[in-house]
């Protein structure tokens, strides 16, 4: 009995003890890491391009005012007469009859930045070649402006 009791106590001895040193850790929760998906490894390797596309819309006013502004009414009407170059009226309706260019804005892009490029019959290549850098916005501003003439 006495043996027992002492067996007893000790084991709950060590039960105590082991209990009171168990070590107690927080957890710790997992770093992030960052994984690129492939797709944008990809991109980021291609050297990130812009994804907003800047869409370039034209002003009329703007390309009437550039249209005398930079002289192109010395020769050119906004009607049917013939100065040094062909008037201008109904000039959108034409340009898509021109079937080497992609679209009627393509085409009046060409005549303005590159006039040799495509000599109107009756014509002779006098346009001069002052705008061919011109601006996207100018190009498409004067488009707006030339569709109003029909
Ligand atoms: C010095 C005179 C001159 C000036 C200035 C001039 N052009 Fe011309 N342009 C011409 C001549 C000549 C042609 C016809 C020959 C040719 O196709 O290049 C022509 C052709 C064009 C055509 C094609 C017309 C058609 O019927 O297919 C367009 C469009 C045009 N010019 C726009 C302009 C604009 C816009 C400006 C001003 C930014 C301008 N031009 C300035 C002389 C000029």
């Amino acid at each position: 009995m006495h043996k027992k009791y002492y067996l007893f106590s000790f084991l709950v001895l060590i039960v105590l003890i082991s209990i009171g040193c168990r070590e107690v850790t927080a957890e710790m929760s997992e770093p992030i890491v960052f994984e690129p998906t492939p797709a944008t490894s990809e991109k980021l390797s291609e050297g990130a391009r812009p994804v907003i596309e800047v869409k370039i819309v034209g002003n009329s006013s703007a390309g009437e005012e550039w249209f005398t502004s930079q002289g192109c009414n010395a020769c050119h009407s906004t009607g049917n007469d013939k100065l040094v170059g062909p008037g201008q009226l109904g000039i959108y309706e034409r340009a898509a009859t021109r079937s080497e260019y992609s679209s009627p804005e393509d085409y009046i892009e060409s005549s303005i930045r590159y006039p040799a490029e495509y000599i109107v019959e009756g014509y002779t290549n006098l346009m001069p070649t002052t705008w061919e850098d011109a601006e996207k916005q100018e190009i498409a501003d004067i488009i707006e402006y030339l569709k109003t003439l029909k």
